[in-house]
């Protein structure tokens, strides 16, 4: 079974309580499992569909429960050689996340934060966001069939994310100022007029995300790379991702744990500098700014959990610009056909800089998560891409452009 446990105190509480802080000190909560209770073998699991629900022992899910899901999880763990070929990498592969049911990996954590919103009885769900995990919560909540609240910076929100909140049905409010202050009041309205909030703050749907960690596992043939390199803007899917590698480990179902390396924007990077400077709280960022809007966040709610999963993992925490963001997005999609969002390319453009800083190996075994779509934010492709061109329909016109 599993409990909630504040990560500062200790304090433990049951599963069924309606809490997203340590209703005694603040602190952030987690799931912890009686892991000594699970049993699962690599040839049990192998057995399985390739999906989120492969894990469903590691899932906290009440017996009997009906899950809220869209068939998430079972992304394709790319090889990625013509990349590591042009980074000068011995090894590198790409986990794309674009590939869930709605083009982000948000869609594990509300398969498993919806589901648990039933559960406790919840008629209602909200967010504030930098648009995936509204478009993600939205379309979860269309699924169980209740009324979804989704808050975003106006202006600010990419806009393949905005449209899909929309047309799921959500009850979609701009606000005119930032994620980080949208959060704050988007937490005051859940908690005044119960509606159940499903930010990553949540501990529950960070156990959805955890999965992204098995499956990394399980399609390296049960084994950890030796890096994971995660774009971070609120903290919660890099702490997810060693939570989950932890208990594969626990279990026996991997025999080493990789290194986290958490990847932010430099106009948004409050965690580099709070692991640059060796503390366990993160100085919070008034006005962050970049192109990744999905990662334009300034006061990221699980840095604390974060910044253990890179003092406990050997990790790093490194920024790109925007500039290097977009030469990645390019690289991934010309060097391997994958397309990808600005935030997802951030991983790949801090594991180019750290090669080059000598500070990750060219001889490792390194697994980069792209973690949404490109379709999510088609605007910076017309923005900052070549434009098509337009011709008059002659076979003239068109060998004039076509063979120069
Ligand atoms: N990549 C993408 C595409 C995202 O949408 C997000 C977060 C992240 C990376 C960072 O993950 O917050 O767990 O560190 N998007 C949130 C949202 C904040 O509202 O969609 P994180």
């Amino acid at each position: 079974m599993f409990v909630l446990r504040c990560m500062e105190c200790g304090k433990e509480y049951h599963r069924r309580a309606m809490i997203y802080q340590c209703p005694d000190c603040s602190g952030l909560l987690e799931v912890v499992f009686d892991l000594s209770e699970v049993e699962l073998t690599r040839e049990e699991l192998k057995k399985r569909p390739f999906n989120l629900w492969r894990y469903r022992e590691l899932m906290p899910v009440e017996e009997g429960t009906r899950v809220v899901s869209l068939s998430e999880g079972g992304t394709p763990l790319y090889s990625a050689k013509a990349l590591a070929e042009e980074l000068g990498l011995r090894e590198l592969y790409v986990k794309n996340e674009g590939a869930n049911p709605t083009g982000s990996f948000k869609d594990r954590g509300m398969t498993v934060g919806v589901t648990k919103a039933l559960e406790l009885g919840a008629s209602a769900v909200g967010c504030a966001s930098t648009g995936n995990t509204s478009a993600s919560l939205a379309a979860y909540a269309a699924r169980a069939g209740i009324r979804c609240l989704v808050l975003l910076p106006a202006g600010k929100i990419a806009i393949g994310k905005l449209a899909q909140a929309l047309l799921h049905g959500a009850q979609v409010v701009g606000i005119r100022a930032n994620f980080d202050v949208a959060l704050r009041l988007v937490r005051e309205l859940c908690t005044k007029h119960n509606i159940y909030l499903l930010n990553s703050i949540n501990p529950w749907r960070l156990e959805g995300q955890k999965s992204e960690a098995f499956e990394i596992a399980d399609q390296l043939g049960f084994s950890s790379p030796d890096r994971v390199v995660v774009p971070v803007g609120n903290c919660g899917n890099i702490s997810a991702i060693w939570k989950g590698f932890k208990e594969f480990h626990q279990l026996g179902l991997v025999d080493e744990l990789p290194s986290m390396v958490g990847v932010q924007a430099e106009g948004a990077s409050p965690l580099v500098k709070a692991f640059r400077a060796g503390k366990s709280r993160v100085e919070p960022e008034r006005e962050p700014e970049t192109i990744a809007t999905a990662i334009r966040i300034g006061a990221p709610v699980n840095a604390p959990k974060a910044l253990r999963a890179l003092r406990e993992s050997g990790g790093i925490a490194e920024s790109v610009t925007d500039e290097e963001i977009i030469e990645a997005q390019k690289l991934l999609a010309r060097k391997l056909g994958i397309g990808v969002e600005p935030a997802s390319a951030a991983s790949v453009a801090g594991l180019k800089k750290l090669l080059e800083y000598g500070e990750i190996d060219r001889d490792e075994r390194v697994v980069c998560v792209t973690t949404g779509h490109a379709l999510k934010d088609p605007e910076i492709i017309f923005s900052r891409y070549e434009k098509p061109v337009e011709i008059e329909p002659t076979m003239e016109a068109l060998e004039r452009v076509v063979m120069g």
